[in-house]
C-alpha cells in the first residue's frame, strides 16, 4: 500500500508553534514516527508540506495513479479551500482527514470542515498521535 502524507500551511512550524495547542512534536519528528509505523504496517510512504495551497494541489494531482490512499492535515485549508476539496474529490483517491488539535473544541470557524464529507474519516485532538491513528486507520479501512 501506497500513501501519501500532507501537512498543509504552517506545519513546518510545529514544535514552536503555539505549543499549548499544538504540543511539542515537530513535523520532522511526527514524518519519522510515520515512517516507523509504515515499515510495520508494510506501507510505503511520501511525506510532503507546503504553505503554498496550489503546490498542495499540484501534489495531489502528482499522486493520481500512484499512491492508493492519502493521510492529510490540511491546517488552515480545512476551513477555507474549496479548490483543495475539488483537488481530493477529482483525483478519486481515498483520503483521511487529521488534525493535532480538536477543532471542534476551538474557535467557531475551525468547526467547519470542507473536506470532512467527503473523508473516509476524520481523526482529531490526539496531538501528534492523530497521524498514526489515521495510517492505522487507513490501513484497516482500505
Ligand atoms: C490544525 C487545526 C487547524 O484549524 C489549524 O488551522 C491548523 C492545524 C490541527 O492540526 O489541529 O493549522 O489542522
Amino acid at each position: 500500500m501506497r500513501v501519501l502524507v500532507v501537512h498543509g500551511p504552517n506545519l513546518n512550524l510545529l514544535g514552536i508553534r503555539e505549543p499549548e495547542v499544538y504540543g511539542n512534536a515537530t513535523l520532522a519528528g511526527i514524518d519519522a514516527e510515520l515512517g516507523e509505523l509504515a515499515g510495520e504496517l508494510d506501507v510505503e510512504l511520501e511525506c510532503f508540506q507546503s504553505n503554498q495551497e496550489g503546490d498542495i494541489v499540484d501534489r495531489i494531482q502528482e499522486a493520481m495513479g500512484k499512491v492508493d490512499a492519502i493521510l492529510i492535515n490540511p491546517a488552515g485549508l480545512t476551513h477555507t479551500s474549496v479548490t483543495l476539496r475539488d483537488a481530493l474529490l477529482a483525483t478519486g483517491i481515498p483520503f483521511i482527514e487529521v488534525h493535532l488539535s480538536n477543532i471542534h473544541a476551538r474557535e467557531e470557524f475551525r468547526h467547519r470542515s470542507l473536506l470532512a464529507d467527503a473523508a473516509v474519516g476524520v481523526i482529531c485532538g490526539f496531538g501528534s498521535s492523530s497521524y498514526t491513528l489515521g495510517l492505522r486507520g487507513l490501513v484497516a479501512c482500505l
